[in-house]
């Protein structure tokens, strides 16, 4: 797409397209742009990271009033695109109407000149008549495709799935992974110590220019995605240098630098060479040795290791961190549960093939449907040779409603909400007769 430099809103509009016409999510889509976006300084590059995360996020909403105000559906996707940058920034980023108008018909390349007026006219429309459409802004009913509301509605019903989008609907905040002895380097920035340990920042600098981020004194991890592999500790509590723990599915490494900072034996095992260099740079930022393996879990077949537990963190449709990750909602397909489930079952038999007797394997996904998580878990204990090892309420403090009857674990965004919520997970804990 020929468009100008140095143009936050133009910017914008490339990466919206590559997301939202092209299928790719919003990280890649930035490292394709990646010398252009370093030319920007620091406040418009939060202006770019505001702008199409909130677009991406309220996609449903904007969308549903643009329609209010078009005679027959424009069909060019980068108008589309243009209209909702517009819509945006008047409604939810609270940019000047003038600047939210002008600025945004300018992007338009001449080629498509011949909607300006068009575009022009349905933003005015937006500014003077917000209570044509203040009904769609203030329903939960708008922020996701139907196939996935009506899903969480039959499986969590109407109140909690409503519960479980007022709580998406708000920008994450910044979770750090830090032993507590070290918590005061962020006490100037009003930072929360959550149950679990980790620290919350509600404001922050760019990461990397947070105090101790060079020297490796903590990480970046969502408070929720630190338990699996808290839960995983809990079984191997003495010698730990002796034991041999294979992280799955590991890159980009979090669940990973919990356990090497354990003291125990880890092999990090995943398949994409990509996700690896971003784990290699995070295990040397920590200062953490590491074995890293390379290869298709599903093809590795160890000789004579005496594996002691398992960390599987299977892919999954990532339905949990729509909070986090705006751009999937809109990426992900009715039809990827069941693939994903296939393969999600495919890896948890494989790691009970190469794990010895009497170890231990914890399954995790980040995503809240049955079919990745309670079901997958019960279908496992069909098989002869595994016992399931329950998760107890004492492991995972103030988080007793996520415990299932039958002793797994599955956290819904909107727990924890006075702390401002959490990722979605589900996770069960598994041991090899
Ligand atoms: C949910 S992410 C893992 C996140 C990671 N555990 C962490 O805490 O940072 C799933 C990972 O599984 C990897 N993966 C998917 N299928 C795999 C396979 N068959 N073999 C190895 N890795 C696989 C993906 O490349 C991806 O990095």
């Amino acid at each position: 797409m020929g468009i100008k430099k140095n143009n936050t809103r133009a910017f914008c509009l490339k990466i919206l397209y590559k997301i939202l016409h092209k299928n790719v999510f919003f990280s890649d889509a930035l490292i394709k742009y990646q010398n252009e976006f370093d030319e920007f300084n620091d406040n418009d590059k939060k202006y770019i990271y505001q702008l199409v995360v909130t677009l991406i996020r309220r996609l449903g909403y904007i969308e549903k009033i643009i329609n209010l105000y078009l005679e027959k559906p424009i069909r060019n996707p980068e108008i589309k695109i243009v209209l909702q940058i517009g819509v945006a920034q008047i409604i939810y980023l609270r940019t000047p109407n003038y600047a939210s108008v002008n600025q945004t018909v300018g992007i338009i390349r001449p080629k498509l000149k011949t909607f300006k007026p068009l575009v022009n006219a349905i933003l005015r429309k937006v500014i003077n008549n917000q209570k044509d459409y203040i009904h769609i802004i203030n329903s939960t009913d708008h922020m996701l495709p139907a196939w996935i509301l009506n899903k969480w509605k039959r499986n969590y019903g109407n109140e909690t799935t409503e519960l479980i989008i007022k709580s998406i609907l708000s920008e994450p905040y910044l979770d750090i992974s830090i032993d507590f002895s070290q918590t005061k380097i962020f006490k100037k920035f009003n930072a929360k110590l959550l149950p679990n340990g980790s620290i919350r920042l509600r404001k922050h600098n760019k990461i990397s220019s947070l105090p101790m981020y060079k020297e490796g004194n903590w990480w970046v991890q969502d408070a929720a995605a630190t338990i699996p592999a808290n839960l995983l500790l809990n079984r191997i509590n003495n010698n730990r240098k002796k034991k041999l723990v294979i992280d799955a599915c590991a890159a980009p490494g979090g669940k990973s630098i919990q356990l090497l900072r354990s003291g125990l034996n880890v092999f990090s095992i995943d398949h994409d060479k990509k996700r690896i260099e971003t784990m290699v740079k995070n295990f040397n930022r920590m200062n953490l040795k590491h074995n890293i393996i390379n290869t298709n879990f599903l093809n590795w077949e160890p000789t004579n290791l005496d594996i002691s537990a398992i960390l599987l963190d299977a892919p999954c449709s990532g339905t949990g961190t729509f909070r986090r990750n705006p751009d999937i909602i809109w990426h992900r397909k009715k039809s990827d549960i069941m693939k994903l489930s296939e393969i999600q079952m495919e890896l948890l038999e494989h790691s009970f093939k190469i794990l010895k007797v009497g170890g231990t394997v914890v399954y995790t996904v980040c995503s809240i449907e049955p079919e990745e998580g309670i079901n997958i878990a019960k279908k496992i204990l069909n098989l002869p040779n595994i016992k399931l090892s329950k998760i107890t309420s004492e492991e995972i403090p103030k988080l007793k409603e996520s415990i299932t009857n039958e002793g797994f674990v599955q956290i819904l965004p909107h727990y924890w909400s006075e702390f401002g919520g959490l990722d979605g997970f589900f996770i069960a804990r598994f041991e090899k007769k």
